[in-house]
């Protein structure tokens, strides 16, 4: 039992030791990390998309799930595109983020406000303006992938 109790332990730091570095301070994790965030944000925008677009019936709950969801993701990527050298760490950034890492970091914010704003519009329920906001929050992906996403 005691032996157990220390491979635990041992399990414990070892995996406390990886998250340590992950995004933060390797280039490659630090990519990996940033496109998964933005694959979860892709998922969760897709639906609400399809429900806004009759593809899939409009579910007024599951578009509050994927809001509180999106609000919770917004922040992620952003951290691990200050590690250093993760401008060659593979991936699609393009170097001009780095080159005006100001505009990129406003339009980040940006980002994430408009993810709380639609947010506060699922709670309303109010079909317009979920509309409306997810007009505009829509609006940030294009916006900064032309600019600083490779094709
Ligand atoms: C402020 C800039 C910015 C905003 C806003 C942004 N993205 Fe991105 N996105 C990027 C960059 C830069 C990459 C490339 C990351 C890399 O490969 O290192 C990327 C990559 C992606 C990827 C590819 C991930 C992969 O596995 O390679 C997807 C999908 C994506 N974004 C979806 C979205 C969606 C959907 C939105 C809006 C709801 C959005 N992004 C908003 C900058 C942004």
């Amino acid at each position: 039992m005691k032996k157990l109790f220390t491979i635990f332990v041992a399990a414990a730091a070892i995996s406390a030791a990886a998250h340590a570095t992950t995004a933060f301070t390797d280039a490659k994790d630090a990519v990996d990390y940033r496109q998964s965030a933005f694959t979860m944000i892709r998922h969760n925008t897709g639906d609400i998309g399809e429900m806004l677009q009759g593809k899939v019936p409009f579910d007024a709950k599951r578009v509050q799930q994927r809001t509180d969801a999106l609000a919770a993701l917004a922040p992620l990527p952003w951290p691990a595109f200050s590690t250093p050298g993760t401008e060659s760490g593979g991936g699609d950034a393009k170097p001009e983020i780095w080159a005006d890492f100001k505009d990129f970091t406003a339009k980040a914010d940006k980002f994430q406000l408009d993810a709380k704003a639609l947010q506060t519009a699922a709670q309303s329920g109010d079909q317009a303006k979920i509309k409306a906001a997810f007009a505009a929050f829509r609006g940030n992906c294009k916006a900064c992938h032309d600019k600083y996403k490779a094709d």
